[in-house]
């Protein structure tokens, strides 16, 4: 069993609201991948970056996984949307399943990631 400690993602001021994510490196049960951190709402939501309907990235260019109007999240490959706050799938061919959400958290300035048995740091 591991001890989990908080690890620096980014400071605040680096997360615009609904503006482009920051991606990290992750180590995960189904493997080495990507997660990301966006800002919705003001607050910090990050994700497994890995689409419930065929586990591939979606982020349209880099770090970008928003629609247009800043509502969804949503995969570059087909389509599925998803609420940038909870991960539930809101639409297309997610099926009612959910993005696999990261503990976040921010204070003074900084936003923390406690890695857990869902994802941890890769290497
Ligand atoms: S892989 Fe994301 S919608 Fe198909």
């Amino acid at each position: 069993m591991t001890d989990w400690t908080w690890l620096r993602l980014c400071d605040s001021h680096e997360l615009a609201e609904r503006g482009r994510a920051i991606r990290f490196a992750i180590d995960s049960p189904q493997g080495a991948g990507s997660a990301f951190v966006l800002r919705w709402r003001g607050r910090a939501h990050a994700y497994i970056n890995r689409c419930q309907h065929i586990p591939m990235e979606m982020d349209w260019s880099p770090g970008q996984f928003l629609d247009e109007a800043g509502i969804e999240i949503v995969c570059a490959t087909h389509g599925a949307a998803y609420a940038p706050d909870t991960g539930r799938c809101v639409g297309g061919p997610c099926r009612g399943r959910s993005l696999v959400a990261l503990r976040v958290e921010e204070r003074e300035g900084t936003v923390w990631w406690l890695p857990d048995a869902n994802a941890w740091p890769a290497g």
